[in-house]
């Protein structure tokens, strides 16, 4: 799954010239545009942008649940598609997509039980991921007996099952509550950084952007494409006293002014 060594050096995703064109020849959509992007192993790369800049079309690229029009992908040096079948990655979208006739430790376990690993080791795994997310008390529980932001945890620790290198993430917390939010990016952080995992993040977030990740890929629309890549550099350094620092005021205004152009610019719409 996960324990074949690779040379530090190998990013989990590298997209260069990646184009998608959707429709007919006539009338072309073109949700990608000169799209290249390296994230590193262990990385955590948010992408931003206004709807239809095609955030979602580049994760199902990587994802492996679509593919490019022109250009290359590779995911751990090889190509999507074999990164899927080497489970390289585990994928949480927006809605937590459990199977409500499972329990909490049946879901978690589905991708292991899908691999073929026996059900002693299976459950073990499930409890540990459970655990790690903070549901050890809801193991026996079924998906309607728990909240979004529990439901939304379980996705994860799902993701999580097969110890992934690269975790993908379409809008995963935007159905969730501020404060169940705020627990959920604490939690990511962490179990990133435990697991090792590379991330990459799609949100309308801009605090939740900076609050997470490494970089920032500002995306724009007509046709999809990146124009900015901002630095964040907070390492593991991020507390709680993070979210209200000077440092992290400019970052998010760094993210903005790249969404939104500067400040003169942006004087006329408000
Ligand atoms: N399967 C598809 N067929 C046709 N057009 C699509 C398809 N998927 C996405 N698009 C178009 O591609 C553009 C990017 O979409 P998407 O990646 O969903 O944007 P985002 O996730 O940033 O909101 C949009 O114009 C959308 O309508
Ligand atoms: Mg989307």
């Amino acid at each position: 799954m996960t324990d074949s060594p690779l040379p530090t050096s190998t990013p989990a995703v590298q997209a260069s010239g990646l184009e998608r064109v959707f429709g007919a020849k006539d009338s072309p959509v073109h949700a990608l545009s000169e799209i290249n992007m390296t994230v590193g192993a262990g990385e955590f790369v948010s992408l931003i942008g206004p709807s239809g800049c095609g955030k979602s079309t580049l994760m199902r690229l990587i994802a492996d649940l679509d593919a490019p029009t022109a250009g290359t992908l590779e995911v751990f040096g090889q190509t999507a598609s074999a990164a899927r079948i080497d489970q390289d990655y585990g994928i949480a979208f927006q809605q937590a997509g459990l199977l409500p006739w499972r329990t909490v430790l049946q879901n978690i376990a589905l991708p292991l039980e899908l691999h073929g690993v026996a059900a002693a080791e299976r459950l073990a795994r499930a409890k540990e991921l459970a655990e790690m997310v903070s549901l050890s008390d809801f193991g026996g529980r079924y998906p309607d007996e728990l909240s979004g932001g529990m439901q939304q945890r379980v996705a994860i620790a799902r993701a999580l099952a097969t110890k992934p290198r690269l975790l993908l993430m379409d809008e995963p917390f935007g159905a969730l509550d501020e404060m169940t939010r705020e627990r959920m990016q604490t939690e990511l952080i962490r179990i990133a950084a435990e697991t090792g995992a590379a991330v990459v993040f799609v949100t309308h977030s801009i605090p939740e952007a900076v609050y997470l990740s490494d970089r920032v890929v500002v995306m724009s629309p007509r046709p999809g494409r990146i124009t900015d890549v901002i630095d964040i550099p907070f390492g593991l350094d991020r507390g709680e006293g993070l979210r209200e620092s000077p440092a992290y005021f400019e970052r998010v205004t760094a993210v903005r002014e790249a969404l939104h152009g500067a400040p003169t610019a942006r004087a006329n719409e408000r």
